[in-house]
């Protein structure tokens, strides 16, 4: 689904972030070729640097507007030796996001830390019939790794923390974490198979938050996607603040194509009012263009600009992208 040059230039990240960061961290250096033609290096292959502007972190995200991307220089880390999954299911997701929370605030970082809600999980179910995950209830998924040890003793601990919230909690490892897992990564695309008169449409999709907001932009996307009766499939990296919303609809329905349109910039508007971003690892691209210097403010928007007209003058380099005239 994705490759390593576009994950640079997006700047993305994925399950794991929550406890190894995005893209941007595995960075060293970067071969660039510029809008004339000219070819730079951003950086070395070292661990630290501070010598001058952080080009390299200029050029991860900049989604193709400063820059043709050639060759990555990148740190890598060694796999953990074990890996746990503790999942936990709650009656409600506003539950669900305050154990999160709670696990947080103990010191314990996952590795992974998922949100599928009810109807989310039936796409789960979708992409693998074999799972033995009931549907009646919101599930945060908690991944942990680490040594044999400590893998066991944070699976312990997140487990005992969710107990006094949640219906049920399990801890799963091997064959049946890997399905798990195999199963995640496709629920994204398998939302369309649901329901063959509609289609997942990605808009309003990527919504972020610092996570102490989590509760009340859930409460927002539902009331959002209720009153406008448009069916909305929750999930996303709960433990980086960041909910996907999988909008749903029969596309050929004019109708449902505008109350889509408005649910999605609701959902933009509701993240943004709650100290949030419009985009937590997709990027803005042009579905949220007309976003980034409403979240930004016209000051620093400018400076964007100014950096973008500064590499690129003719505008030869993805026009059109990230909202620039
Ligand atoms: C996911 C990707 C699509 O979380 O962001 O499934
Ligand atoms: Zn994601």
């Amino acid at each position: 689904m994705c490759t390593i040059g576009g994950m640079i230039a997006n700047n993305s990240s994925g399950m794991r972030c929550v406890k190894y960061g995005t893209v941007r961290n595995y960075v060293l250096d970067l071969e660039v070729v510029l809008a004339d033609g000219r070819v730079i290096h951003t950086g070395k292959k070292v661990l630290k640097s501070s010598a001058g502007y952080d080009l390299t972190r200029l050029f991860v995200g900049s989604e193709g507007t400063l820059g043709v991307i050639t060759r990555a220089g990148l740190k890598i880390v060694p796999f953990p030796k074990t890996r746990k999954l503790i999942l936990a299911f709650f009656d409600e997701a506003d539950i669900a996001s305050h154990a999160v929370i709670k696990v947080f605030s103990e010191g314990i970082t996952p590795s992974a830390c998922e949100i599928l809600y009810k109807t989310t999980l039936s796409v789960l179910k979708l992409c693998n019939s074999r799972l033995a995950i009931a549907e009646e209830a919101d599930m945060i998924l908690f991944e942990v790794d680490g040594t044999e040890i400590s893998t066991d003793e944070a699976a312990r601990q997140i487990a005992e923390i969710c107990k006094p919230l949640a219906l049920s909690t399990r801890i799963v490892s091997g064959l049946e974490m890997q399905d798990i897992w195999a199963a995640r990564r496709l629920v994204g695309a398998a939302i369309s198979q649901l329901d063959p008169h509609k289609t997942r449409v990605y808009m309003g999709e990527d919504v972020g938050v610092p996570i102490k907001e989590m509760p009340a932009l859930i409460r927002r996307v539902q009331q959002i996607a209720g009153k406008l009766d448009i069916p909305a499939m929750k999930y996303g990296h709960i433990g980086d603040g960041n909910l996907h919303v999988a909008l749903f609809i029969d596309v050929a329905d004019q109708l449902q194509w505008e109350k889509l349109r408005l649910a999605a910039d609701r959902i933009h508007r509701a993240a943004l009012d709650l100290g949030g971003t419009v985009s937590s690892e997709h990027g803005i691209g042009l579905a949220r263009a007309e976003y980034l210097m409403e979240q930004l403010g016209w000051d620093a928007f400018s400076l964007m600009h100014s950096i973008k007209r500064a590499l690129d003058p003719k505008g030869i380099l993805n026009p059109g992208k990230m909202g620039f005239p």
